[in-house]
């Protein structure tokens, strides 16, 4: 694919690492952040990942750092924002890309689960407005869900799904704008039985974790969901869906066991507990072993 120019705006976790890999894969990149000293970092992580990874450092000679938004995406191809998850920010951005980028740039937001029909609904030209769903870290995961809109064109998809694959990630093409996507409504449906799993009694915590990793974890990597169901049969898997689905937690929002544990300030790491204590120490082995397993499958 022809070199492109993107501007990713939003240098933050995400923003800083998507714009690593579109340069590493040789396009132009104008990195731009609200937030003058994430803005003033990016650079420096993103050599520090580069380093890290053993990656070509030339690369960060392609990132241009632009402090303002409409000099970001100015003449870019392609725009793709990774701020805040708030439904009004994003709105209110890509109002102002709107104005100042080509009528021809596709516009894509890197939100996890908001519908992009909400975000780019009132677009003037939503024909070129869809997603690109990243995962964290965004140098590490291939997974781009690409959603489009009932208004998207099939041209901005075509051209988004082989911008992606030609920078070697693995796009997918989500067909309707459902909240969550695909991932994030897989991820999150196991997340809801795993909290009331322990809610109710049935195991700890650390069991829940323990039986996923020293099982279905194990082969989740190169085995998905629907694979397994054929591989042991769809007649095997509707007879343990007759006994287990009606067993299920079936609640349409969040736990009221997830809803105390925020109420009680028991936000996880950033408090030292969540489902579980956490020391300093455990959370560093947990964040390095993550990175490391992610390196090791790359
Ligand atoms: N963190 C993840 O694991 C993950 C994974 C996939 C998708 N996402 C999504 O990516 C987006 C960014 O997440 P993150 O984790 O990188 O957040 P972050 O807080 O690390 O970064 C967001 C950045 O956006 C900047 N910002 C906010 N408003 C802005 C504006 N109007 N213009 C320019 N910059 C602005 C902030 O200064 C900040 O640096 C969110 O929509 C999030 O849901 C996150």
């Amino acid at each position: 694919m022809a070199k492109a120019r993107i501007a990713v705006v939003g240098a933050g976790l995400m923003g800083h690492g998507l714009a690593q890999v579109f340069a590493l894969a040789g396009h132009d990149v104008a990195l731009t952040d609200a937030h003058a000293g994430t803005l003033a970092t990016a650079k420096d992580r993103i050599l520090a990942n580069l380093t890290d990874l053993g990656d070509d450092t030339a690369a960060l000679a392609r990132v241009r750092i632009v402090p303002g938004l409409a000099d970001t995406v100015r003449e870019a191809d392609f725009v793709v924002e990774a701020v805040r998850e708030d439904l009004a920010v994003k709105q209110e951005l890509f109002a102002e890309i709107e104005r100042a980028a080509r009528p021809d740039a596709i516009l894509a937001s890197n939100t996890s689960v908001i519908p992009i029909t909400a975000i780019m609904g009132n677009l003037a030209h939503r024909e070129r407005a869809l997603g690109t769903h990243w995962w964290n870290p965004p140098y590490l995961v291939p997974l781009v869900e690409v959603i489009g809109t009932e208004w998207t064109s099939p041209a901005a998809i075509a051209f988004t799904m082989e911008l992606h694959e030609a920078i070697g990630k693995t796009p997918v093409h989500v067909k309707k704008d459902v909240p969550g996507f695909v991932g994030n409504r897989l991820q999150h449906a196991l997340w809801r039985e795993a909290i009331s799993l322990v809610e109710h009694g049935i195991c700890d915590a650390e069991t829940v974790d323990t039986v996923i990793k020293a099982a279905f974890g194990r082969r989740l990597a190169v085995l998905g969901p629907l694979e397994n169901a054929d591989l042991v049969g769809t007649d095997l898997t509707l007879a343990i869906h007759q006994t287990v689905l009606p067993a299920i937690d079936l609640r349409p929002g969040p736990s009221p066991y997830l809803e105390k544990l925020v109420a009680d300030g028991k936000l996880g790491m950033k408090s030292g507990e969540g489902f579980r204590s956490w020391t300093p120490a455990q959370q560093a082995e947990l964040r390095a072993r993550v990175l490391r397993h992610l390196k090791a499958a790359r």
